[in-house]
């Protein structure tokens, strides 16, 4: 089993990605911590238990940061809902946070894992950049890192920038500049793999958690030509079959202010860095029919 910790917003996409971890029999989620993205952390939080409760899993939940480490929060509610998780009545949580934050949580899980962890990040990496400020030797425990988030082919929030690092592109910054094996799994390949109608219809059929998972894609406000981006979901593909996902290995720097603000530019023509040098294993092409059929397999073996 691939051990590994969550950092998410859910969020629409965040909450398929949960459904398929938590109930994949080669992955043992061993936290999920939270942060504030597509709503506020309170209500990241309150989705990450509703979703566990759902599923019943006994899965720690690690509250992390409320706000970027220094830009204005603005949310994705008109996204993913005022709640983040629309088009499903799930009850009240019964499962409670830890009273560790997210940092404290992720380093205690990481310094007494025996085996290195997966580190996926869905959300703004706030709590990912302030572990690596604190505890920066967490991270030799830690052998990938899989970020979803940044592009470097246009944004969704501004004609450059992804949301998860727009809405805090120091933190980013941090992020990619830290010397650890890491993926970014972007918008180059959450726009190619839309989920489209003939697998929602077909999930919809499936017992409980493809009626839940249905539902709340139905109420998701990303929509595109030809389907909706199950974005967070790539990153749990991701980390268990890196070969379905082409990867390059560029340079990016993230953009920090001015009009590029939360822009991951990657150094293409090694202008600024020498070639053969990397940051990071950048996504670049996925298989959108292989990806659809991955998700109706994944939704069809859930409770
Ligand atoms: C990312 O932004 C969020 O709205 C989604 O959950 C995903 O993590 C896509 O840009
Ligand atoms: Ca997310």
């Amino acid at each position: 089993m691939l051990p590994i910790i969550l950092d998410m917003d859910p969020g629409i996409d965040d909450a398929a990605a949960i459904a398929v971890a938590v109930n994949h029999p080669k992955l043992d989620v061993k936290l999920i911590t939270t942060v504030a993205g597509n709503v506020t952390v309170d209500k990241t939080t309150k989705n990450t238990l509703k979703l566990l409760d759902f599923f019943d899993k006994d899965i720690p939940v690690a509250m992390g940061a409320k706000a970027p480490l220094k830009k204005k929060f603005v949310d994705a509610s008109a996204i993913h809902g005022s709640s983040g998780m629309p088009g499903y009545d799930f009850p009240e949580p019964q499962r409670k946070p830890l009273s560790l934050s997210a940092v404290e949580a992720m380093h205690q899980v990481i310094c007494e894992s025996k085996e290195k962890i997966t580190l996926i990040a869905t959300g703004s990496y706030t709590n990912i950049a302030q572990l690596m400020e604190k505890y920066p030797k967490d991270l030799d425990q830690v052998n990938n890192l899989i970020l979803m988030g940044g592009s470097i082919s246009g944004g969704n929030c501004s004609s450059v920038a992804e949301f998860n690092v727009f809405t805090d592109p120091d933190a980013a910054k941090i992020v990619f500049d830290f010397p650890i094996e890491k993926t970014m799994i972007g918008l180059d390949v959450t726009l190619k793999a839309l989920i489209t109608p003939q697998t929602l219809d077909k999930i919809k059929k499936m017992g409980k958690s493809g009626d839940m998972l249905y539902s709340i894609i139905l109420a998701y406000g990303d929509v595109h030509v030809g389907g909706k981006p199950m974005h967070d979901v790539n990153t749990i593909l991701y980390a268990l079959n890196p070969e379905l996902i082409t990867t390059k290995k560029l340079n990016i720097e993230v953009a920090t202010k001015g009009p590029a603000i939360g822009a991951t530019v990657a150094d293409i023509q090694n202008r600024w860095h020498k070639a053969g040098t990397y940051n990071a294993n950048v996504g670049i092409d996925i298989n959108a029919e292989l990806f659809n059929e991955w998700f109706i397999d994944q939704v069809s073996k859930m409770p």
